[in-house]
């Protein structure tokens, strides 16, 4: 979709996005119109979105041979899991008269059939069947091929069981593109942590819907600087003076604290990352890749939360908890695992409350985008400048051509 650089400044001019990019003390950050304005709801889409990795599911939220459609922004996509466990992205649209091809999530026989005329699909996506194409009881039509008319394939990468796809296909590798961000975490959790990880198999995560922008849970994330206020009880096992502010490159930003330590596990301990270094076991990192997942490494599991735009206004956080080998889903550890959830629940849930009321002030003539704590919201302003950055890359593009 092309938006007419005009529309888009006239709600947010190239002023206001220089007005973020510039040293934190000066500051301000992004203008009310990117968190209540559904055009400029649609922009990001395009040009924050698609143009980026985006995360749209978890792996471990389809079994095989089964389909899960998702509506990204009002783009209906599908995600298919084979029989041998390959992951692939769609369009979630008929080749024929472009119906929505899947409504629900579905185990399948290895078909998906359009209910409008049957034409039917492999979960690789190709045409298999286009029953009476030709005439009744002629199921093949001369000068239609098949292959030609497959579903219409995104581009998708898999890291940490959380699939992501790029809509635009325009991003470098996801290997490149988040680099610096997987070279760490590999690091931190060693060449056998991601391997290992295995999605809780109970009490593995959580739904929440939140009526706030996206951009304010990802902003909210980005500081510790509200943990004594927000999150007393958090506070006491991994307090804000143990926390500090890192930038891991481009479009990954967030905290890191030396003391994380809720004791969930004490006389019965999970298992940890293997070559976790041992000198650092209550180190627990938490940085957001943007735009829209919130990661949390801890010595013995790590959470994932994708942030799914619903509107301008609303969207919904989706968490998915991993532990450290499959001993570690044993029943051993149920307790513990459900403990983990709740405590974990407790935290993001009191962030529910603050992100809704941030909303409610972005309808505030009297704020202008705010100002930045120098120390504790480097994080923040660092991704209030990347988002400025995708809307004057698009200006600029526009401008030249
Ligand atoms: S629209 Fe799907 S078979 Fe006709
Ligand atoms: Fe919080």
């Amino acid at each position: 979709m092309n938006f007419p650089v005009q529309a888009i400044s006239s709600k947010i001019s190239a002023d206001e996005l220089r007005a973020v990019d510039q040293p934190i003390e000066q500051a301000r950050g992004m203008p009310n119109a990117a968190y209540i304005d559904q055009e400029l709801f649609e922009f990001e889409r395009e040009h924050v979105f698609a143009s980026n990795w985006v995360a749209i599911a978890f792996v471990d939220q389809l079994e095989e041979a089964s389909v899960k459609p998702v509506d990204f922004m009002g783009l209906p996509i599908l995600i298919s899991k084979t029989k041998r466990g390959e992951v692939k992205v769609f369009h979630n649209v008929c080749s024929h008269r472009g119906m929505k091809l899947v409504q629900e999530q579905k185990k399948t026989n290895g078909l998906l059939v359009c209910p409008y005329h049957s034409w039917t699909y492999s979960l690789n996506g190709e045409l298999k069947a286009t029953p009476h194409i030709g005439g009744v009881g002629v199921h093949q039509a001369d000068g239609f091929q098949c292959a030609n008319h497959g579903l219409k394939e995104i581009r998708c990468h898999i890291w940490l069981g959380i699939i992501f796809v790029n809509l635009d296909r325009q991003a470098a590798e996801f290997e490149q593109d988040a680099n610096g961000v997987i070279e760490r975490y590999r690091k931190l959790m060693g060449d056998s942590g991601e391997p290992s990880i295995r999605c809780a198999a109970t009490d593995a995560g959580l739904t929440m819907d939140l009526e706030c922008n996206w951009k304010l849970a990802v902003e909210n994330y980005l500081e510790a600087y509200h943990l004594p206020f927000i999150h007393p009880s958090l506070n006491t096992y991994s307090p804000l003076a143990e926390h500090r502010n890192e930038i891991f490159g481009e479009k990954c930003a967030g905290q890191i604290t030396s003391t994380f330590d809720p004791k969930l596990d004490s006389d019965n301990p999970l298992p940890l990352f293997p070559d976790w270094d041992k000198s650092r076991l209550e180190t627990g990192e938490y940085p957001a890749v943007y735009p829209n997942v919130l990661l949390g490494f801890q010595a013995n599991h790590l959470f994932a939360m994708i942030i799914h735009p619903l509107s301008p206004t609303k969207c919904r956080e989706e968490l998915m908890i991993f532990y450290v080998s499959d001993e570690a889903n044993s029943d051993r550890f149920t307790d513990t695992r459900r403990a983990n959830l709740q405590a974990w629940t407790q935290v993001f849930n009191e962030d529910v409350g603050p992100c809704e009321r941030m909303q409610i002030g972005r309808n505030s003539p009297g704020y202008l985008g705010g100002a930045f704590s120098p120390v504790h919201d480097t994080c923040s302003h660092h991704f209030h400048k990347w988002i400025a950055r995708q809307y004057m890359q698009y200006y600029a593009e526009i401008s030249a051509s």
